[in-house]
Order: structure tokens, then C-alpha cells, then sequence
């Protein structure tokens, strides 16, 4: 079996302004210097640029929440890939399922955005998952089939060598309810076997799958010991330093193990 990088990403979401930015990336930054997990912190649009500064020769990479999919033009409120680039960005998490459940983003839509990000060598964290609904019906592996599918067309084997899926129970997101760490591991086991389907063997092995909803210090560590879960999207427990250092320090203490 290949052994893949851990990847632990923090989704801030809407919260933090620049100067509590810079003082909770200060804050962070010397406990995360130690540890050989791969760190990305995304953060709102406009922190964007102190969290880059703040973290210039770190091992921490900064990462935007969305983007639009068009380069330029008429799109009032938007944000476009190359300012993100400007600033020294160069991850984005697509399709979260706030975005998708709050601003009406579509398959169609996360698509668009993630053509354009790959055609220009942007990493990209795909959230995908299924509601509590969805969850109950049993129709968890069409749904995020269906996600995935829609979300990669036209997307080529090279490219999606740039892309992470997370993996993310909406029905988990923020609510303390985590998903069981062989459920989520199953889960994500057969993100890969749908990757396969689509690529191949090569494609889904190298596939870095992360989990997310409700991790914190407590539960990462059994969640981490999936062996097909490579990493977490961490909200809210990102918000606080210690907790995310230690949450990142316990990965560790798994990639020691392996
Ligand atoms: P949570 O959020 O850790 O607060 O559940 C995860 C996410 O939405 O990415």
C-alpha cells in the first residue's frame, strides 16, 4: 500500500477579521512549525493577505474558501483567481456544502470553478457528503457519486493530481455529531473506489481523502487511524490555537506510528 502526506486544513469560514488573524496565525505558528502533516489554512477573503504574510517561510500554506469561475467581468461581489494568486494563494476549497447550501452553489457550478483552478495549478480541497436526510435513506454513496462525477467532468488524470476530496457529513458539520471513525473510514474508502472507476488504480491510490465535521483533539485521533483517511477539514476547533496545534500534533503521532 502507498503511503500518503496527511493533510490538515482549517476552515475558518466567516469568522476572524485581519488583526484577529494575524494574532491567531502568531499564536499558532511556532507549535505547527514541528510537525510533517501538510497545513493549510483557509481563511476569509480579506485575511487572505496578512495570512500570507504572516506565514512567509513556514510550512503552513494559506488557502481561500471559494472563487469565482470566471476570470473577470461583471460579477459584483466576487472574488477572481488571479487576485487570489496575486496574494500568494494558491489552495481553495470548492464546494462546501454551506456554499452549496446557502448560496445555491450546483455540481454544475463547483465544476466550472474547479476547471478553471486546475488549468491553473491551483490545489483545490472538493467538499462533498450527504445530508442527515440523505444519510437515512441510504443514499449516501449515490450522492457523493453523483458530487464527485459531476465535479471532475472533463477533469484529466494529470490534473486531478491537484485535487483532495473531503469528505464531509453535512449532517456532521458543526454539530458535535462526528461521524464513527470506520463509517467515515468506509466512506472515504469508497470515494476511492469511485476514483478508480472514473481513473485508475494509480489516481486512487495517490487520492489524499480527508474527513470533516466536528473534529477536535478528542476524536482525531481514531479518525486519523483509518487507514483510508489522509487527513481532516477542521472548523470550528480551528478557530482556537491550542486545539488546532494539538489536533495536528496528534496527526502526527499517527504518521509516527505508520
Ligand atoms: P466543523 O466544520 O469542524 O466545525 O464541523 C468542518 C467544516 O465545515 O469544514
Amino acid at each position: 500500500m502507498m503511503k500518503r502526506d496527511t493533510v490538515i486544513a482549517a476552515n475558518w469560514k466567516m469568522n476572524k477579521t485581519p488583526k484577529e488573524t494575524k494574532e491567531l496565525i502568531l499564536k499558532m505558528l511556532d507549535g505547527l512549525r514541528k510537525y510533517k502533516s501538510k497545513i493549510i489554512i483557509c481563511v476569509p477573503y480579506v485575511d487572505l493577505s496578512v495570512a500570507v504574510e504572516c506565514t512567509l517561510n513556514s510550512n503552513i500554506i494559506i488557502g481561500a474558501q471559494n472563487c469565482h469561475w470566471e476570470t473577470s467581468g461583471a460579477f459584483t461581489g466576487e472574488i477572481s483567481l488571479d487576485m487570489l494568486k496575486e496574494i500568494g494563494v494558491s489552495s481553495v476549497i470548492i464546494g462546501h456544502s454551506e456554499r452549496r447550501r446557502y448560496f445555491n452553489e450546483t455540481d454544475e457550478i463547483i465544476n466550472k470553478k474547479i476547471r478553471l483552478l486546475v488549468n491553473n495549478n491551483m490545489n483545490i480541497i472538493l467538499c462533498v457528503g450527504e445530508t442527515l436526510d440523505e444519510m437515512k435513506n441510504h443514499e449516501t454513496i449515490s450522492v457523493i457519486s453523483k458530487q464527485i462525477k459531476t465535479a471532475l467532468c472533463g477533469i484529466n488524470k494529470e490534473e486531478v493530481s491537484n485535487i483532495i476530496i473531503a469528505y464531509e457529513p453535512v449532517w456532521a458539520i458543526g454539530s458535535g455529531m462526528t461521524a464513527l471513525p470506520e463509517d467515515a473510514g468506509k466512506i472515504c474508502g469508497q470515494i476511492r473506489g469511485i476514483m478508480r472507476e472514473l481513473y485508475d488504480e494509480e489516481v486512487a491510490e495517490k487520492l489524499i481523502v480527508q474527513y470533516g465535521g466536528s473534529i477536535n483533539s478528542e476524536n482525531v485521533m481514531e479518525l486519523l487511524s483509518q487507514n483510508e483517511i489522509d487527513g481532516g477539514l477542521i472548523g470550528g476547533a480551528s478557530l482556537k490555537a491550542d486545539e488546532f496545534v494539538r489536533i495536528v500534533e496528534l496527526a502526527d503521532k499517527i504518521i509516527d506510528r505508520e
